[in-house]
């Protein structure tokens, strides 16, 4: 079952029917979230903690990018809200290293236990050399001046993002604008998405759109280009007229 996702979080209505059809688990991505970039309201996070308790439904809260804020107010968590039993999912992905594959989770013991039982079934354990090296990694170096670095680097490159997006595409388009995070979702007109020709069209590399009605980008690709922000700018300048070349033979 999904719920429909709003600017500011999921439709209630349709939660509380799924809720109440028996859905005995429910697992978002409040902060920032992949694809669209949309975080929940205060108010989304604090409602949906209320139906969550009235009916007694498991929370997994996966949150891997709500340390990368670059603007704005940090939000509580919804488990924060919770009464009933929930699982925060953190990981040193976004803000570290991909590649050692750790994480953290915050949940209650009982739940706990059986999630060591669930991962030694599926990969007995997480690396115990990649762990290690994360452990040094967090002892020797201030993991919290390194956080506010990226953040500076991908809110730098979010703003160029924005900009070259607000400039060269077509005015049909909409964007989100996050506070926050690696993504942004731009939406065409209803009814016109054919992507996979926007795709060839646009003869780019670098961001992805996977068929659908609307059309996502990943800016993880271009974040992670170590290039000076006059190079980034360009090279968005470029990517960015492609896609409105494209965008606009597919709206003609
Ligand atoms: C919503 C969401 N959860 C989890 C992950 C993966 O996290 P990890 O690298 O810790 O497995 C991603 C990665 O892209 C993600 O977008």
């Amino acid at each position: 079952m999904t719920v429909s996702l709003e600017d500011d979080g999921p439709n209630l209505v349709e939660l509380e029917v799924a809720f109440k059809d028996g859905a005995k688990c429910f697992y978002a991505v409040p902060n920032f979230q992949n694809p669209s970039g949309v975080s929940y309201s205060l108010e989304k996070r604090q409602a949906v903690a209320a139906l969550l308790d009235k009916y007694d439904v498991l929370f997994i809260e996966d949150d891997p990018y709500g340390e990368l804020r670059f603007m704005g107010e940090d939000m509580p968590s919804v488990c924060s809200f919770c009464k009933t039993p929930s699982i925060l999912c953190g990981s040193f992905s976004k803000i570290a290293a991909p590649g050692f594959r750790i994480g953290w989770v915050v949940t209650e013991k009982e739940i706990y236990d059986k999630l060591v039982i669930a991962k030694q079934a599926s990969d007995l354990h997480t690396s115990t050399v990649a762990q290690a090296i994360m452990r040094r990694y967090l002892e020797t170096n201030d993991i919290e001046a390194h956080v506010g670095l990226i953040k500076d680097r991908y809110g730098r490159q979010r703003e160029c993002m924005v900009e070259m997006i607000k400039k060269y595409f077509p005015g049909e388009v909409t964007i989100t604008e996050p506070e926050g995070g690696m993504f942004l979702w731009a939406t065409l007109p209803e009814g016109r998405h054919p992507w996979i020709s926007l795709m060839s069209l646009s003869r780019i590399r670098s961001p992805l759109f996977p068929a659908g009605r609307s059309m996502w980008m990943v800016l993880a690709r271009i974040h992670s280009v170590s290039t000076s922000p006059i190079r980034m700018k360009r090279r968005l300048r470029k990517v960015s007229s492609d896609w409105a070349t494209a965008i606009k033979s597919l709206l003609k």
